[in-house]
């Protein structure tokens, strides 16, 4: 039986702990005074600003609920545009439905990290993954994120580090990374169908045009497609064109200088052109320059969805590519395409064989402490990234 000090012991626990989130707003995680059955993480309750984001200790540490998969300790994640835009509600409609148990909130933002396994469903083979191995991976993003001490993902999001990256660089390369590829092989099918992984060096031959080359996808892209033995083209900002010419493009165009419209058309039909700027589906029909591809990252479908329920949002986005695709074909143009992030094991293995082999590193622009993890999430909320934000967790 428990006695009445036993309680009031657990009670000034519970307060305790609950009071360490908010000690002054200066987020710390004692691992010391921490029960084992809890960690730190940072979450929202609600949608909104930054400001919704708090920081706790005493989160329930997240447990396996089937036999694929693992739980990992997190040594480095990065912070990607989704973050920020989900805290604001982004997608949340969809999200939800997607939400096994259909519970909103809390949600710990956080979509790429590189860790440490600390334990194993029975249906992962010690020959496959153990504990104690070094991994990278993904978080699907209807699932609990990775800015907390501990994720669970399932098997197919993570695979051993490659050995040759640190962990920064290992945790900054599969959201993007697998952005990238999908958009060009899966939508843009380059060097097979379906996003087949191709032999590098199957991209001689064609020519692509990467807008936004100095952000977190788009540093990576402009890799991947140099590694393939594509024709690169590049637009940036003008700070940021020596960078980007650093990476081995060969042409790279300041988009504030007007001139780059002009010697863009100059160079011909791109077979593919990547937006990774934002420019979103119009801006496939204002461009003067042509393409068999016009890939976009920038889809509306979540946000039609979000605004005007599924049904009517669905209609908006089917109009959306539709009227896009007419007017694209209407100006000689080609196909008009969204490209979305898929956790893909492939995409995985691909950006591995790009990391060992040496064609492939990501631009840090700033590593943030995890107690830091506001300021890197403001970071990206300011835009004009150059190259990816990263929180280190040790
Ligand atoms: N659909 C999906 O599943 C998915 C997944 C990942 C990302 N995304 C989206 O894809 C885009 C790229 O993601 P990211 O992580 O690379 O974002 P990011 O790191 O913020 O990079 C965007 C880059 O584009 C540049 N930029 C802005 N306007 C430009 C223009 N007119 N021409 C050329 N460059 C321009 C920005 O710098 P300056 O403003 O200084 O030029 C920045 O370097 C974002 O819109 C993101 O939301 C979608």
């Amino acid at each position: 039986m428990y006695s009445k000090s036993h309680f009031r012991l657990v009670a000034l626990q519970l307060f305790s702990y609950r009071s360490l989130s908010t000690v002054s707003g200066v987020p710390s995680c004692n691992r010391k005074i921490r029960p084992i059955s809890k960690m730190c993480g940072w979450q929202i309750h609600s949608y909104g600003s930054l400001d919704e984001v708090g920081f706790s200790s005493s989160l329930k540490m997240p447990t396996l609920t089937s036999p694929n998969q693992l739980l990992v300790k997190i040594t480095a994640s990065s912070v990607n545009p989704i973050d920020v835009a989900m805290i604001k509600g982004y997608g949340a409609s969809v999200l939800n439905a997607m939400r096994c148990n259909h519970i909103e909130f809390p949600i710990t933002v956080g979509r790429d990290f590189c860790g440490e396994i600390v334990q194993k469903g029975l249906g992962v083979s010690s020959r496959d993954l153990d504990i104690g191995d070094e991994v990278w991976g993904v978080v699907p993003v209807h699932q609990q994120g990775c800015h907390a001490e501990y994720v669970v993902v399932d098997r197919y999001c993570l695979s051993k580090k490659p050995e040759n990256l640190s962990k920064i660089d290992a945790s900054a390369v599969l959201y993007a990374g697998l952005t990238a590829w999908s958009g060009l092989y899966i939508s843009g099918h380059l060097g097979g169908v379906l996003g087949a992984i191709s032999p590098v060096g199957g991209g001689r031959g064609k020519k692509v045009l990467v807008l936004g080359s100095a952000g977190g996808v788009g540093t990576l892209a402009v890799q991947m497609l140099l590694a393939e033995g594509v024709e690169v083209y590049a637009t940036c900002s003008s700070d940021a064109v020596e960078s980007v010419q650093n990476l081995g493009v060969p042409y790279v165009f300041d988009y504030n200088d007007p001139e780059h419209v002009q010697n863009l058309a100059n160079a011909g039909r791109f077979d593919i052109i990547l937006d990774c700027a934002g420019k979103g589906t119009e801006y496939a029909t204002e461009i003067p320059w042509k393409f068999e591809q016009y890939i976009t990252f920038n889809s509306p479908v979540l946000k039609n969805i979000d605004d005007n329920g599924f049904a009517t949002g669905m209609y908006q986005n089917a109009m959306s590519i539709v009227r896009n695709n007419v007017a694209a074909a209407n100006a000689q143009k080609g196909l008009v395409k969204w490209g979305y992030f898929v956790p893909a094991p492939q995409g995985v293995a691909y950006l591995q064989k790009l990391v060992e082999t040496g064609k492939l590193l990501p631009i840090i622009e700033k590593i943030f402490s995890f107690e830091q993890t506001l300021e890197a999430y403001a970071r990206v909320e300011a835009k004009h990234l150059r190259g990816k934000i990263v929180i280190n967790y040790n």
